[in-house]
């Protein structure tokens, strides 16, 4: 813990930030040759990592996975996958697998427009306001035109402006709510630019009319929630393709007891944050490897799961006769273009894995992607229990940090089989195994 407040600390070389860190901590010289030995040994790649934020020391790295065999839209995809839980690029794997042999996944994206607020008081009438808008409007549009021409090119760019009361509780707090297209990137920057300059046309404007009142711009943002930037994904099959998934089940009962588990997420908020929490865990991964904003799209996501006043499931499920689909609708705005897509070299991998796609596209391999690991969460409650598939990875993870050899990680995992694991319990069992006999 430091005892005094640095100034200039973003000014030191990444030597001298060790140097303060050390002091200022009792940071072993074992952790910081550990932080040295992160850094990548290709300085131009180093450069390109340390420049993409602020005061770093080293580079934090997560595996890039891969989940095979997603059929989406009857194109087969392999999908990057960047997560630090185990067994989640294994779910998506595995619920790829089935799903594929059964029609795989149906994806339509149903809206991209994007919003931007500027929000402002007002202390005149809002009748004033909408006159002058009116007025205005056409002109406030042209003097964006040099900061939209690019986008149009591409296809996108303003794509409506009104005026709008922020709501009874605020009174003088008024917004121009303007709608967007960006076309393949997620376009927070171009947004947020054009909102900026808006803003500053407005004012001078009203003032410039001679409408008597005071005008104050609080600030200008483009809004993450994105409602018409909308990907919904499906499954579909005849429920007797679940039979044998467990010994136990009929594939009808599987169905059933599925359809049940799905409905518990829609009606109770416990449970519906924990279901969608196993939707983000396929869809982050993909974000991430993207190199896409995965906090965007959380929050997006969850204030779309309360849409209705109530937090609750994203994705539904349908049973009529023996025909069970499932189905994922939700907000997602991604680009393929622009932001950290083009500067972390691993996210242009990840795109070229996925065949260079466009922004719609990678919209729905995320939604498939987050509709496969619910279906496998879901999958394992309601069978074995999350549990078992987890202990393994655990296991495994464990034994790889205690160093056991091939024969000792074989004999731990038959021993294992029916037993609890912690990491004392293993370290135990190998110190048996391995006590001279
Ligand atoms: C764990 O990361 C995700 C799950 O909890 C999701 C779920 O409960 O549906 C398994």
């Amino acid at each position: 813990m430091s005892s005094h407040v640095i100034n200039g600390f973003s000014k030191l070389s990444r030597i001298e930030k060790l140097n303060w860190l050390q002091k200022q901590s009792s940071l072993s010289q074992k952790t910081i040759d550990l932080l040295n030995k992160h850094l990548h040994p290709d300085k131009l790649l180093q450069g390109i990592y340390k420049d993409i934020s602020e005061n770093n020391i080293s580079n934090f790295y997560l595996p890039l996975g891969l989940a095979p065999n997603f059929l989406i839209n009857n194109s087969l995809f392999t999908i990057p996958m960047v997560i630090e839980e185990s067994s989640v690029v294994a779910a998506a794997s595995h619920a790829a697998k089935f799903w594929a042999l059964h029609g795989g996944f149906h994806t339509e994206v149903t809206g991209t427009q994007k919003t931007g607020q500027i929000h402002f008081t007002w202390s005149g009438t809002m009748e004033a306001l909408q006159n002058v808008f009116s007025q205005e409007k056409e002109e406030l549009l042209k003097s964006v035109k040099k900061n939209t021409q690019r986008m149009e090119q591409r296809g996108g760019g303003v794509t409506g402006i009104e005026i709008k009361a922020t709501g009874p509780n605020l009174p003088n707090h008024f917004q121009l709510f303007v709608t967007f297209q960006t076309a393949e990137a997620m376009g927070a920057n171009f947004i947020n630019s054009i909102l900026e300059t808006l803003a500053g046309q407005l004012s001078t404007r009203l003032h410039r009319t001679g409408e008597p009142g005071e005008l104050e711009v609080i600030m200008s943002i483009l809004s993450n929630y994105t409602p018409e930037c909308r990907v919904t994904c499906y499954v579909e099959a005849e429920t007797s393709v679940f039979e044998g998934l467990d010994p136990s089940m009929s594939g009808d009962k599987f169905a059933r007891k599925f359809v049940k588990a799905v409905q518990v997420a829609l009606y109770d908020p416990y449970r519906a944050v924990t279901h969608n929490k196993g939707i983000f865990n396929g869809m982050d991964a993909v974000i991430l490897a993207t190199g896409n904003d995965f906090r965007a799209v959380e929050a997006c996501g969850h204030a779309y799961a309360s849409r209705n006043g109530k937090y609750c499931s994203l994705s539904t499920v349908d049973l009529s006769e023996s025909t069970f689909r499932f189905t994922l609708d939700v907000p997602l705005a991604v680009g393929t273009i622009g932001g950290l897509t083009g500067i972390h070299p691993l996210a242009g991998a990840s795109l070229e894995i996925l065949g260079n796609p466009s922004a719609e596209q990678l919209m729905q391999v995320i939604a498939a992607a987050g509709l496969a690991n619910n279906f496998s969460a879901v999958r394992s409650l309601i069978t074995t229990g999350i549990q078992q598939g987890h202990m393994k990875m655990h296991l495994g993870n464990i034994l790889k940090q205690l160093k056991a050899s091939e024969e000792e990680t074989a004999s731990a995992n038959s021993f294992f089989m029916d037993q609890t694991i912690s990491h004392a319990d293993v370290a135990a069992f190998l110190a048996s195994v391995r006590e001279p006999k």
